[in-house]
């Protein structure tokens, strides 16, 4: 089966509760779709589907920047970890100049080449970790990518050397930086029991201020 089959056939076209305006690939349920990638995890090595969520740090992200556009108006945009390309998507809406949106996961980047159809965006996409890479961005973004150490210290290493405008979307993982950040809103974000253990998860939109 390849990506772009694999998505069709287990995950549905869905708007993220906190933004209506987009319609993503995403999972009915948590857990047959965590549980269909195990199983072709045996044969084909597919990662875990984050791509299928439309996580609590980007849908505060996008919120934000549908309802602030001029953020990101007239600029060259990374969205790093992009998943879904949720971010991206509402980039591009916001009246980016380009949108690149970053991440590793082969079937991630198929989702979001596959969502930015749905949704009438283009969107550029690359699988390259391009952390520690230098590129003509002018705003990095970030939705909820704080969740494993050895990534958290490499991201914010790389995004403090650059020195470029960066917002951080993030429900509270636990490697969120605790300094050099400043929040610019929260959001009450609806969640799945399955997925966050909760229904709804209290979440920052922030602006890197210094190096961590
Ligand atoms: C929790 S999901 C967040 C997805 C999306 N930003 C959102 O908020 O819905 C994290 C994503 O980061 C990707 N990722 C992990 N390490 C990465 C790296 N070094 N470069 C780019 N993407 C990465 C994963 O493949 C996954 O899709």
């Amino acid at each position: 089966m390849t990506p772009e089959e694999f998505i069709r056939t287990n995950a549905a076209l869905i708007a993220p509760p906190l933004v209506p305006e987009v319609k993503l690939y995403l999972a009915i349920e948590v857990l047959p779709l965590w549980r269909a990638t195990e199983d072709e995890l045996a044969e084909m090595g597919v990662p875990p589907p984050y791509w299928a969520f439309a996580w609590a740090g980007g849908q505060a992200l996008a919120r934000y920047l549908l309802d602030n556009p001029e953020v990101v108006r007239g600029r060259r945009v990374l969205d790093i970890g992009s998943g879904s390309g949720l971010v991206a998507l509402a980039a591009h809406k916001a009246g980016a100049a380009s949108v690149q949106a970053a991440d590793i996961d082969a079937f991630a980047c198929t989702a979001i080449q596959l969502n930015a159809a749905v949704n009438g965006c283009a969107i550029a996409t690359t699988q390259d970790d391009v952390i520690g890479a230098h590129g003509d961005w002018d705003i990095i973004l970030v939705g909820d990518l704080f969740y494993e150490r050895p990534l958290a210290e490499r991201l914010l290493a790389w995004l403090a050397a650059m020195g470029k405008p960066a917002l951080l979307g993030d429900p509270g993982r636990s490697y969120f930086p605790k300094t050099g950040v400043v929040k610019l809103a929260s959001y009450t974000v609806p969640t799945s029991r399955d997925l966050e253990d909760r229904e709804s998860r209290e979440t920052g939109v922030y602006r890197l201020v210094a190096p961590q």
